[in-house]
């Protein structure tokens, strides 16, 4: 995986070689990794994400015309470019143009006027890792193009486009966690969210707490499908229950109103309500940097996604289940490991006293579908979008 300093001399590379010369400006955007709290956030909820190491960065300059051109390094430098001032649609030939795309329609949708520019883009998130690289090519469009066209865009305002962006324009009915904290996220700290008013509290990762992240190797594939029927059936439950979002809704209002929900929606809603419970309790876990709290959250964390939402697959669970082992035979159980993100595939996160991280890395004998051994990241808590 690219460095920080390799990245960027691939992103001015990927420029020069498109576009001739050097860029005026890189915005940089971090993947983000989700401790917990997972489909919580289209249901008004809470969640409790870190931003990582890992980004996109886009490079950006001016054009004198009304073309906006975009090439991306991670797909061979294969190119896509569209007017500035006509309606956008998307590129079928080049899927992730979208994000480029959607964040363009989205600024002008609420009357931002965007220039002519010159865009490279360049990251080393892996991509259907459950990582949000989507979402940071986005909030990383939005960063550049809100400093050329010297928009002055708060982070928020920048998450909120990017967010329509995958919603309005891409089709995945997505809620705000990602967008967010790839623009807010803060070093050393995860965030808890609170997605109905958008405020996000620090809440500062203990010094001697790991974050591993360990790809499965089974990439997302066309998923979006499962998301949006996840959620419309969490919008039916909460019609049902008669409250605005399930963040209304309790076990005992949804005990009462059983007979009026599917047994479908009766396990979604539950996933949802005790998730949101478990996000708090984790939140208050990890600032008093109790491991062992955090490990049982994570651990009933990962049971609900498997058993009520119904989004985790065989091998995921395999490989939580290792990693829950090595953590209580290794560690005493302080720490715990879930699948982290939309589901169907990618990582796992697990946090664990930071003296025991190699040796667990090292323990594992999980295999990916294709007999690699997995991809492990030990990650830190990392800063929001910016400009480098
Ligand atoms: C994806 C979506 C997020 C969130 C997660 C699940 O990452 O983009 O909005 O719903 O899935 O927690």
């Amino acid at each position: 995986m690219a460095s920080p300093t390799a990245l960027h001399d691939t992103v001015l590379a990927t420029f020069a070689s498109a576009f001739g010369g050097a860029p005026t400006l890189v915005a940089r955007a971090p993947g983000r990794v989700n401790l917990i709290g997972e489909h919580t956030d289209y249901n008004d909820g809470f969640v409790l994400p870190a931003a990582i190491g890992v980004a996109t960065l886009v490079a950006a300059r001016p054009r004198a015309d009304r073309w906006i051109h975009v090439t991306a390094a991670d797909f061979s430098g294969a190119t896509s470019s569209f007017a500035r001032d006509e309606p956008i649609a998307p590129d079928a030939a080049q899927p992730w143009a979208d994000y480029v795309r959607g964040m363009v329609s989205a600024m002008r949708a609420v009357g931002h006027a965007i220039a002519g520019v010159d865009l490279a883009v360049a990251g080393n998130i892996p991509q259907g890792s459950g990582l949000s690289s989507s979402a940071s090519l986005a909030v990383a469009v939005g960063t550049a193009l809100s400093a050329l066209n010297g928009l002055d865009l708060s982070p928020t305002a920048i998450a909120l486009l990017a967010q329509s962006c995958e919603c309005d324009f891409v089709g995945t009915r997505c809620g705000i966690m990602d967008q967010l904290v790839s623009a807010r996220g803060r070093s050393g700290h995860a965030l808890l969210i609170d997605c109905r008013s958008l405020a996000c509290q620090p809440v500062p990762i203990p010094e001697d707490m790991a974050i591993l992240i360990v790809h499965s190797g089974v990439v997302r594939g066309l998923v979006e499908g499962h998301y949006n029927e996840r959620r419309a059936s969490c919008e039916a439950a909460a019609a049902k229950l008669g409250v605005a979002a399930l963040r209304d809704a309790d076990l005992p209002l949804l005990e009462d109103a059983r007979g009026h929900l599917s047994t479908v929606e009766h396990a979604r809603a539950r996933h949802v309500i005790t998730e949101n419970a478990r996000t708090l309790q984790a939140a208050e876990a990890l600032r008093a940097g109790d491991l062992v709290s955090l490990g049982e959250l994570f651990a009933a964390s990962h049971a609900s996604m498997r058993d009520d939402f119904a989004i985790t697959l065989p091998p995921i669970d395999a490989l939580v289940a290792e990693l829950q082992a090595l953590i209580g035979g290794s560690c005493d159980g302080r720490g715990g490991a879930r699948m982290t993100g939309g589901g169907f595939g990618g990582a796992v996160v697990a946090v664990v006293p930071k003296d025991y991280a190699a040796a667990i890395t090292h323990a594992l004998t999980y295999r990916t579908p294709a007999g690699a051994a997995p991809l492990v990241m030990v990650e830190q808590a990392g800063p929001g979008a910016g400009l480098v």
